[in-house]
């Protein structure tokens, strides 16, 4: 590859496991992707905790690791609960998301997970596009679940998968 194609060339991202080392990184993705962003430290906490199962979409952009995405779950066997799923506002609809997921809930499965639950806003059109593909389904209804921006309040979906 040429240095300038190189320089233009889109990176590949390859899901994998992720550690403290990606803190930052998710604080960042975090921010762009919430209302109410998590911080570095928060992100330290869960990418150190031995029960928190955290994958990253990782590639290489300009010899820099770049990371796209991120998903982390708390995995209690035989349950495990996403905490929080990203993409970059960049990157988005180019199946980051999808790959994450699929790769995240195989590693769920492997440490012993049976049944996943997650909380998703139930407007988030392209997360529960996601959810409904693989398999989640939509197991009740938490009413003024999550608090907006700008105030206002939205009920959430509890969604389960069983592995
Ligand atoms: C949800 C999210 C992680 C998806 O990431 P992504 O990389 O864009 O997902 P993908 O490119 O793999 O798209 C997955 C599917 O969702 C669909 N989709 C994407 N945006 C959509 C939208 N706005 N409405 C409906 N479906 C949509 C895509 O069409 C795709 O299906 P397809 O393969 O049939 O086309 C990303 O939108 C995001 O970070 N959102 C903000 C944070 C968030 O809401 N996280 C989930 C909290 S529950």
């Amino acid at each position: 590859m040429s240095l300038i194609s190189s320089f233009f060339a889109k990176p590949r991202f390859v899901i994998q496991p992720i550690g403290a080392e990606s803190s930052e990184d998710c604080e960042r993705l975090h921010a762009l992707s919430f209302a109410f962003p998590w911080t570095k430290i928060d992100f330290e906490n869960l990418l150190t905790d031995a029960n928190v199962i955290a994958d990253g979409a990782v590639g290489e952009r300009r010899r820099k690791a770049e990371l796209a995405g991120f998903i982390l779950s708390r995995l209690t066997p035989p349950d495990a609960e996403i905490l929080t799923f990203a993409v970059d506002p960049l990157r988005r609809g180019a199946g980051i998301g999808k790959k994450l997921l699929d790769v995240h809930v195989t590693n769920l499965e492997r440490g012993g997970a049976r049944l996943v639950f997650l909380e998703c806003g139930e407007d988030n059109a392209a997360a529960l596009a996601l959810y409904n593909r693989l398999g989640f389904v939509i197991i009740g209804r938490r009413e003024n679940y999550y608090l907006s921006a700008s105030g206002e309040r939205q009920a959430a979906l509890t969604m389960r998968l069983e592995l």
